[in-house]
């Protein structure tokens, strides 16, 4: 995904407005994931941890200031070009894509540590209620109108094991009207065959 808005920011025409507005409904998915990523561990992940393991928690509190300040600036960027004279759309592309890049490279570096230390130490500091309670919420505060867009580019990403893992959890936690709109869209981002194979891993698919 991060990588999505670097490559897309890259080869768009700034001139072109039909470019710039599948340019915009791009990074407005991608800053209501990461938005919601920062807000999420900042409210629920961050001050559980910070109680029980010191000294963990501020530098990853202080990646989350740098990516809200890189996505603000992208934000003023993107949003601001529909008004900006084409002449000088280019010179606010370059910008664009800076910013796009410096995003991908901490934005990932920043998910990578999390997953190598910060989640290993949380498991270890919580209990799995706790953890499931704790994703309960998070699956709670997605907006259901955002599933069908969100739904198929997570599934893309991920392998079959992956996506029956995340599918398994999101059973599991997820309000069921939300998992329904998501069983409903997951499937447009794979193939056929592999939805098939992953109804036959989890039976529980069919009667959503
Ligand atoms: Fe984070």
């Amino acid at each position: 995904m991060l990588d999505g808005l670097e490559q897309a920011s890259g080869r768009t025409d700034y001139a072109n407005d039909q470019q710039v507005g599948a340019l915009t409904g791009q990074f407005q998915g991608l800053h209501g994931l990461l938005g919601s990523h920062i807000e999420d561990e900042d409210e629920l992940i961050f001050p559980v941890l910070d109680q029980r393991a010191k000294h963990v928690v501020p530098n990853y509190n202080a990646d989350h200031v740098g990516d809200r300040e890189h996505l603000h600036k992208l934000n003023g960027l993107i949003m601001g070009l529909p008004k900006t004279p084409a002449a000088q759309r280019a010179a606010v592309g370059k910008q664009v894509y800076r910013e796009a890049v410096a995003v991908h490279a901490t934005g990932s570096l920043h998910m990578e540590k999390e997953e190598q230390i910060l989640y290993p130490l949380f498991n270890a500091h919580t209990s799995d209620d706790e953890q499931w309670a704790i994703l309960k919420k998070v699956y709670e505060k997605i907006p259901v109108e955002m599933i069908p867009m969100a739904a198929p580019g997570l599934m893309g990403m991920l392998n079959q094991e992956e996506r029956e893992e995340e599918l398994r959890s999101f059973m599991k936690a997820m309000p069921p009207a939300s998992f329904k709109v998501l069983v409903e869209h997951a499937p447009k981002g794979m193939s056929p065959a592999e939805w098939q194979e992953l109804r036959k891993r989890i039976p529980a698919l069919t009667k959503v």
